[in-house]
């Protein structure tokens, strides 16, 4: 472990490593991928942050794990804290974020069982909050959207998908709703009009936040089923569950195969 350099020797390449956080969605609860595993509770302006810092085998840096939906999923979509996880991850010193999210399609070739790499976002939240700059000591700032989801970390992921058993689509807009509830086929209908491919609860404003901060993010869309009104079958929590679990173990591999990659300094537009 070379953190006192700032220099890690991850795979035997010398490098500037960053550290890489990454946050569990539906379904993806287990650190137990991680070689090693230690629980921080870190404190935050917004509320406390259980994170679990770990290792995997092929690399020396340390990687951030957190759920965002807490202990047991008791957390709704609109009640998540993602304030108190950006900044929790933020603090600990990770510079890049990889978040696994259960989804909906709205898009006919985008199948369950498919993972999306989201590239852009609309955002139908309503109530939750968005952003850190709220005036104040944090100032008034409004933070570029061009490119919300890190292309590099998209890349890296893409590349791997493949040998880890995902079926991968690099690009795709992430509707973001409010929840908890579903979709009436009526706003499915609007969402695919508006250019959405996927619709989930939990992109906005985690994503926002990361680009705040100057964070890398990156999303793994994982689709659980065809959208509201898509399906001749209404829709149930049990079955996003469902294909979560049987993909968890896929997903997992994605994350640590990639981490290397991920570790490696950063050369995009993220950077604040
Ligand atoms: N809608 C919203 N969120 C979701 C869905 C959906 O159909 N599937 C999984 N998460």
């Amino acid at each position: 472990m070379r953190r006192e350099s700032g220099v890690s020797h991850c795979q035997g390449f010398p490098h500037e490593s960053m550290k890489v956080g990454i946050i569990g969605g539906t379904g993806v609860y287990d650190s137990r991928w991680l070689a090693t595993a230690e629980r921080l509770e870190v404190q935050t302006p917004y509320g406390a942050v259980s994170v679990t810092r770990g290792r995997v085998e092929s690399c020396e840096e340390a990687v951030y794990f957190l759920n965002r939906h807490g202990q047991g999923h008791h957390l709704p979509p609109h009640l998540v804290n993602y304030r108190a996880n950006i900044w929790a991850l933020h603090h600990v010193g990770v510079e890049r974020i990889v978040a696994t999210a259960a989804v909906g399609s709205l898009n006919a070739a985008l199948s369950p069982g498919m993972s999306v790499l989201c590239d852009q976002f609309l955002d139908f939240t309503k109530f939750r909050p968005g952003t850190f700059f709220e005036g104040g000591t944090n100032g008034v700032v409004h933070t570029d959207m061009t490119e919300p989801y890190c292309s590099d970390l998209r890349a890296v992921l893409f590349e791997h998908a493949e040998a880890v058993g995902l079926r991968a689509v690099n690009g795709g807009c992430y509707v973001t709703t409010e929840g908890p509830r579903f979709e009436t086929p009526a706003e499915i209908r609007a969402f695919r009009m508006l250019g959405g491919d996927v619709v989930g609860m939990t992109s906005v404003p985690e994503v926002v936040l990361a680009r705040e901060l100057g964070l890398c993010y990156a999303t793994v869309a994982l689709v659980t089923n065809y959208a509201a009104g898509m399906s001749p079958d209404y829709l149930t929590h049990q079955e996003v569950l469902d294909l979560m679990g049987q993909y968890q173990g896929s997903l997992n591999q994605l994350i640590r195969t990639s981490l290397p990659s991920m570790q490696q300094h950063r050369d995009c537009h993220c950077v604040r």
